[in-house]
């Protein structure tokens, strides 16, 4: 073992892993803890992921259980924490990694998509904490809860009105919490990804964005984050991953109530993009990109 993985005191833990199955982050979460040592259980939606997970995290050297259940169901969600108690009695982490979103003008939504999207982007995240708690003080070391939110829990999101409200309760509700358990060692941290290459949903973006991009051709959305993003790049589903196992780790075992933005920089940046044309950085296009915008017929 090197110094930083003695540093970091994950073997041997274990973590709950909600959404730890079927797409590009969860899996990644899951697996990414698995080589380090921690054992997982999983509950996810997908029927088959959730099996075809298990033998992946078993020739890791870790145990997992992996179970099939929809975080919008509290009952489901319910019967997965008393699996998780049988099987494991106590855990030492959370990941809270289920959440998204239908992008939608918020008067184009019903109720029912707004319950939905208060369900899975902050509903489940209390009832999830409210269950492992318990069994995180059952093990007697402290612990580690992970809360997923994002960049448009910070600014005003619009076409994602509903989703930024609920992840900006998620936000502060895992803030709060971290000051209500900090006494007892259980940090409550949050990981806020904005723009990255997992976002497994077409629903982030209307269909038509995908259109319009298809026809610019494949450097159009590197262009664009090169506008967008001060490291000019998409996060990596590893960068994520990176930041759930130092948050899990002790190497952060003195930061509790923090959002760690894995961003490329989108929270400094907050609007001021790099314009093309000349323009550089500003909030809004000046001569060189508006002369394009606007031609003139002469
Ligand atoms: N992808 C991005 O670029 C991005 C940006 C900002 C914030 N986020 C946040 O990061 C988290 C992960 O993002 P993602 O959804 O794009 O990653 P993802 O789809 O790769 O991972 C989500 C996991 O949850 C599972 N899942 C989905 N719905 C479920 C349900 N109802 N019950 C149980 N399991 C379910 C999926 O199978 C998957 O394993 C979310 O909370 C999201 O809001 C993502």
């Amino acid at each position: 073992m090197g110094l930083l993985e003695a540093h970091a005191g994950l073997a041997g833990k274990v973590a709950v892993v909600v959404g730890g199955a079927g797409e590009i982050i969860g899996r990644a979460v899951t697996l990414g803890l698995a080589r380090a040592g921690v054992s997982i259980a999983t509950c996810d939606i997908h029927e088959d992921a959730v099996a075809a997970i298990v033998p992946e995290v078993e020739a890791l050297g870790v145990r997992i259980l992996s179970v099939r259940a929809d975080a919008g169901d509290p009952q489901a969600l319910d019967t997965f924490y008393d699996e998780v108690e049988a099987g494991f009695r106590a855990i030492d982490i959370v990941v809270n990694v289920v959440g998204g979103v239908k992008r939608s003008l918020f008067m184009n939504t019903t109720r029912e998509d707004n319950t939905r999207d208060i369900r899975l982007n902050y509903g489940y995240v209390v009832d999830s904490c409210r269950r492992a708690i318990p069994l995180i003080r059952k093990g007697g070391n402290g612990g580690s809860i992970i809360n997923f939110t994002t960049i448009e829990a910070h600014r005003g999101a619009a076409t994602y009105a509903v989703y930024a409200g609920a992840k900006a309760a998620t936000t502060n509700f895992s803030r709060a919490l971290a000051v209500e358990l900090g006494g007892e060692e259980i940090r409550v941290n949050l990981i806020a990804p904005d723009t990255s290459p997992a976002r497994t949903s077409n629903a982030a973006l209307y269909p038509e964005d995908f259109e319009r991009f298809a026809k610019l051709g494949d450097d159009a959305m590197a262009q664009v984050l090169k506008i967008y993003v001060p490291l000019k790049r998409a996060p990596s589903v590893d960068d994520l991953v990176n930041g759930v196992l130092f948050l899990a780790s002790d190497l952060s075992r003195s930061i509790t109530g923090t959002t760690l933005h894995i961003d490329g920089g989108t929270i400094a940046s907050l609007g001021f993009l790099d314009w093309p044309f000349g323009d550089s950085f500003m909030p809004a296009p000046l001569g060189g990109t508006l002369a394009r915008l606007l031609p003139k017929d002469d």
